[in-house]
């Protein structure tokens, strides 16, 4: 069965005269009936059958030159970005490519914004096209990330002298800690253990909570996993037993990124449009937005990147971080300091909640995809039989998608008649099941009020099948709806 596409009505960027090319656009039928029949692997693993990837192939696009120049690119792009790069965070797009959709797609007077703001990205590059922006992110350590990085219009000369002054305390301070932590214990050398306690010691001494003293818990936390001598890749889970050629010390680390925020700091004041113009985050949920009821009618512009359905546990990501502050003790503190705060996009999350699959599929937000809905969430659950993790992945799955149409909801309300809305978002297979998340997200949009839903597919996933657990072709790619 195919995707049922429309090419007659593309989303223009201002100033693109209708019908001239951006790239190539496809656009979804919403209501298409679109139920894949599984089949059983040899394996014994259940996976959309063959017809099923055939169709994708032929209904999908191929990257033209256009498209490819405004690929959404990833985090790494950012490392080489003033401010951006102060913190590296794996779950992002490219800043340029955000910075390029807001110039073309958001008046100049409008309102931008972001409802999974993560550590900022979307806002910096609004910001820097003069664009006022607001977002949310409910993981209470990634607003933090993100409320530093927006006070990089901080005066770097003050930083200077309170990092000076946070150093000579950390100094005066008697080396040495007593931390009990396995952890911290397995990432650190006794030494750099030492000078880390010390430091996180001198910055609990802040005279006063203000902008800077965010920028300095910030250029602490960056520092954590370079001063690491085991394997720390970056908010990827911490790799114990293998050890890293190059450890910087946790006083040298914090000197040199003091130094790149200061010098970040005064450069990219010269390279933004309008340097004052806004720029906010909150600690909410983006399934609720309560604390946004202000902005209600007025964004004219949605980019944004929601979790996937695919079982990265952005509480996890932050387990080191989170530990060093002690903000948790252990890794089962995770669910109530974080996870239960998040769309539920991983199996340890819908399992510590103990959801119930049948509740879920009641739910009235996800009946216009509930009929297929169900047959994955079935599948998922009959797969799980089979398999010695018997991960909650039937459970997952129904919950991501009653979190993202209560987000739908929650938009709709923020937005204008006209809005624009970019969710960059990809399909996931879990025990080999297909989850066309790309499909289902437009429908729930245009269940909620939106319309003209468009997929653009930026690549493809899971193409190199060795060392894979399934055989499943995935995608990633922009969905466009309208307010
Ligand atoms: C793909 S990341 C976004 C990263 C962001 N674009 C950046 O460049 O940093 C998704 C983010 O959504 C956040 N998130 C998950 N559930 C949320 C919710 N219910 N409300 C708001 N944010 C949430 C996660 O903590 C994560 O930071």
């Amino acid at each position: 069965m195919r995707h049922l596409y429309d090419t007659a009505r593309p989303m223009e960027p201002r100033g693109v005269a209708r019908g001239q090319a951006v790239g190539r656009s496809w656009w979804l039928a919403p209501c298409a009936p679109f139920l894949h029949a599984m089949s059983k692997e040899p394996s014994g693993s259940i996976v959309p059958n063959q017809q099923r990837a055939l169709d994708r192939i032929e209904a999908g696009p191929s990257l033209d030159s256009d498209a490819k120049a405004s690929r959404t690119g990833a985090f790494t792009d950012n490392m080489k970005l003033p401010v951006h790069r102060w913190l590296r965070y794996s779950a992002g797009f490219s800043a340029e490519w955000v910075e390029r959709v807001v110039r073309d797609h958001c008046p100049p007077e409008g309102l931008f914004f972001d409802p999974f703001a993560g550590s900022g990205t979307a806002l910096l590059a609004a910001q820097a096209a003069g664009i006022q922006s607001a977002g949310a992110e409910s993981h209470p350590f990634v607003v933090r990330i993100a409320e530093a990085k927006l006070a990089w219009q901080s005066d770097p000369a003050l930083l200077e002298a309170r990092a000076g002054a946070l150093v000579g305390r950390a100094n005066a301070i008697v080396a040495g800690h007593d931390v009990t932590s396995e952890l911290l214990l397995k990432c650190y050398s006794g030494p750099a253990l030492a000078q880390l306690e010390t430091l996180r010691r001198a910055f609990l001494e802040e005279p006063k909570s203000d902008p800077i003293s965010s920028l300095l818990w910030l250029a602490i936390t960056a520092i954590l996993r370079e001063c690491s001598g085991v394997g720390t890749a970056q908010w990827q889970y911490i790799l114990p037993n293998k050890s890293k050629a190059r450890v910087v010390q946790p006083f040298d680390a914090f000197a040199m990124r003091i130094a790149m925020f200061c010098s970040d700091m005064r450069n990219h004041r010269i390279t933004v449009d309008r340097p004052m113009c806004e720029a906010t985050v909150a600690a909410d949920d983006a399934r609720t937005l309560a604390g946004f009821s202000g902005l209600a009618g007025k964004v004219d512009l949605i980019v944004t990147s929601p979790p996937y359905p695919n079982n990265y546990d952005y509480a996890d990501a932050t387990r080191l971080e989170m530990t060093f502050w002690r903000e948790i003790a252990r890794w089962s503190d995770l669910q109530n300091a974080v996870r239960h705060k998040l769309v539920r996009s991983c199996s340890q999350h819908s399992a510590a909640e103990k959801l119930d699959l049948e509740s879920l599929l009641d739910d009235e937000a996800i009946s216009p995809i509930r009929d297929e809905l169900s047959t994955v969430c079935n599948a998922l659950s009959e797969a799980r039989e089979t398999r010695a993790g018997k991960k909650t992945y039937h459970t997952m799955v129904g919950a991501y998608f009653n979190d993202l149409a209560l987000t739908w909801r929650a938009l709709r309300k923020l937005c204008t008649d006209d809005a624009k809305v970019c969710f960059v978002i990809g399909d996931s297979a879990p025990y080999g099941v297909h989850v066309p998340a790309e499909r289902w997200l437009a429908t729930l949009a245009v269940a909620e009020g939106f319309s003209s839903p468009q997929f653009e597919k930026i690549r493809d996933r899971n193409m190199k099948w060795k060392n894979r657990k399934h055989r499943v072709p995935l995608l990633e790619g922009n969905l466009w709806v309208r307010g």
